[in-house]
């Protein structure tokens, strides 16, 4: 069986609903009345031993409350869970000792020890004999150069060295599956490339199954080999990241470099109309400018716009990743799109 399986998983939170007005807040007081809100509906997906998922979708979409799930945090409303053979909401040793969770804007670590002693505890805490835990904090603390850091008090670190020993801390006790919520959320571009390194090697080392949300694309890119996409609650897409921009995005990104500057063709306002009928014009930053134009008319139109326009250089390329997932959370249409795909 899949390490990570979850069949048609469902968590609603009941939520209080206030009517408008003090006569409503009165009443709110003395009878509440509930609505269900419908965090995560019906999700089903199956993740292999070893493999790096990302888990996309936009704020509120329902990743925090699936990992949850999958973590054992919260029951689930209705569906069924298994991580590594177990009911995640049982929180079995055997379980636990297996998995890790780890939340960029949650921290475990003691605030005003130092994060070495934090980790000593934590080793204790999952039975790790201490000359193996040392050995362990070495290996770990060497693979995310945090070496000087451990003596200090966790509240002096900055937020990048925090993370990295939040990270230490998840990992001592060696877990076959990460679930990682956000592990470079507000991190400076340095220490989101030393964290992502770090997991692919703990992946390429370990053989981990990794599981993880985050708003920064590069994470994904350059980690995951699948993604799952989810909706208001709902998966749209599941599959390999080409995929998704095959299936979501129908444009291709033309740029060209003009011979001259376009208030030198026919006056700025003229040119800008007349360039509008190559394509949906993105930007225009002196000769320079960018196109959407639809896969199916891209010959045509690259052939038009080397007739009649003076052209130095011309490149396509697909759009960037954060305009398709943007395209793809937008559009309401996304689950529709998938069931005629
Ligand atoms: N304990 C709760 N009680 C009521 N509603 C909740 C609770 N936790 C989450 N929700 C709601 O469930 C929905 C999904 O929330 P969730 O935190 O899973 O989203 P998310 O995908 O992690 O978003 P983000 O990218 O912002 O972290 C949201 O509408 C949220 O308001
Ligand atoms: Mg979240």
């Amino acid at each position: 069986m899949s390490i990570i399986f979850a069949d048609k998983l469902t968590k609603s939170y009941p939520v209080a609903v206030k009517e408008p007005g003090l006569k409503g807040t009165l009443r709110h007081f003395l009878r509440r009345t509930y609505k269900l809100v419908e965090a995560v509906k019906e999700v089903s997906f199956q993740i292999e031993p070893g493999e790096v998922v990302g888990f996309l979708g936009p704020n509120g979409a329902g990743k925090t409350t699936t990992l949850k799930m999958l973590t054992g945090l919260i029951h689930p409303t209705s569906g069924v869970v298994k991580v590594v053979d177990r009911v995640p909401f049982m929180r079995q040793e055997s379980f636990l000792q297996k998995i890790t969770l780890v939340m960029g804007q949650k921290q475990q670590l003691i605030w005003d020890l130092p994060a070495l002693d934090s980790l000593k505890i934590n080793g204790a805490v999952y039975g790790i004999p201490e000359k193996e835990s040392r050995r362990r904090i070495a290996e770990l603390s060497e693979m995310l150069s945090l070496e000087d850091k451990l003596t200090q008090p966790v509240r002096k670190l900055s937020l990048g060295e925090r993370m990295k020993a939040e990270l230490m801390a998840a990992l001592l006790h060696q877990p076959q599956v990460l679930f990682l919520d956000e592990p470079t959320l507000g991190l400076d571009v340095n220490a989101q490339v030393a964290v992502r390194d770090f997991l692919r090697q703990y992946n390429d080392r370990a053989g981990a199954t990794i599981l993880l949300t985050s708003h920064y694309m590069a994470d994904i890119t350059e980690l995951c080999d699948r993604v799952i996409v989810i909706h208001e609650g709902q998966l749209i897409y599941d599959g390999s990241l080409d995929g998704l921009l095959e299936r979501f995005s129908p444009y291709r990104e033309v740029q060209i470099e003009l011979a001259r500057p376009l208030a030198e063709l026919d006056g700025e306002k003229e040119s800008a109309i007349s360039l509008e009928s190559y394509g949906k014009i993105e930007s225009v930053e002196g000769q320079s400018v960018r196109f959407l134009v639809r896969r199916e008319e891209l010959t045509a139109a690259i052939a038009k716009i080397l007739a009649e326009l003076e052209v130095l250089d011309l490149t396509v390329t697909d759009p960037p990743i954060e305009e398709v997932i943007r395209l793809v959370f937008e559009s309401g249409s996304a689950s529709v799109d998938l069931q005629s795909a």
